[in-house]
């Protein structure tokens, strides 16, 4: 039997309303495997464009843990789910990074968006610096960590890890096999000690036309968290394509 796949595209801050619409009507026209789901997290502003406009399971790319109060510029899952998604995308390493989130409040989000019923795709991933100190899998647990009880074990929605070194997003740089079947095991391995053995772990990072059937291939790799190569819906649809 064929593997089920899961792959996210991550369009990060790229696609408006008009060009998520024509991006969805024009990935719809790919007849794609069915093994293989496809899912996209557009930036919020796009998100109300797609309501009752496309097939396609879409998610957004965060979510605040309050249900509602004065958090400038945040947006709750409530309305994320008034708005039709699916999942969201918490702890992204762009986030953490760039705008100053942590474990704790990765954590937060997770826990509210799960609470909600929303899917939540939770990324981890070590930095450069971690990966050649020897530290790759302590960042992994650090971050796993920070999941809640009421997270691990919520069964109204469903908990996918994304593992995405920190190095390779962005980058065209990519772990080899041997080291994204450790991080992988590692991951599987902390939650399985929390309780929850039954996790989907996404790779992420760099994933491209040329790398994903190697990294799909490996058995503890549940699919592909993609950035760049979801940009355009061929070769997002291609992804899917080459897993067939
Ligand atoms: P790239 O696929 O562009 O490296 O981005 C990866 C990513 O950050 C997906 O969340």
């Amino acid at each position: 039997m064929t593997r089920s796949l899961l792959l996210v595209g991550n369009w990060k801050m790229n696609h408006g309303p008009r060009a998520a619409r024509t991006f969805c009507a024009d990935f719809e026209r790919h007849k794609l495997p069915t093994h293989v789901r496809c899912w996209i997290a557009p930036p919020f502003s796009s998100l109300a464009a797609l309501q009752d406009h496309t097939s396609l399971i879409y998610g957004a790319q965060n979510v605040h843990w309050a249900a509602e109060g004065a958090f400038t510029g945040e947006v709750n899952a409530d309305s994320l789910i008034e708005l039709g998604c699916s999942f969201v995308i918490c702890g992204h390493s762009e986030r953490r990074n760039l705008f100053g989130e942590n474990d704790e409040s990765a954590a937060k989000r997770a826990e509210a968006a799960i609470t909600k019923g929303l899917n939540v795709v939770f990324c981890v991933g070590e930095t450069s610096a971690e990966r050649n100190s020897g530290h790759t899998q302590a960042a992994l647990q650090r971050q796993l960590a920070a999941l809640s009880a009421n997270t691990l074990g919520s069964n109204k929605a469903k908990l996918i890890i994304a593992y995405e070194p920190i190095w390779a997003v962005g980058t065209d740089r990519t772990p080899n096999i041997r080291e994204i079947e450790a991080a992988h095991a590692s991951i599987q391995k902390f939650l399985a000690g929390r309780g929850k053995s039954e996790v989907d772990i996404l790779y992420g990072g760099s994933v491209n036309t040329s790398n994903i059937a190697e990294i799909c291939a490996v058995t503890s790799v549940a699919g592909a968290l993609v950035g760049r190569a979801s940009l355009e819906p061929d070769s997002f649809a291609e992804l899917a394509k080459i897993l067939a």
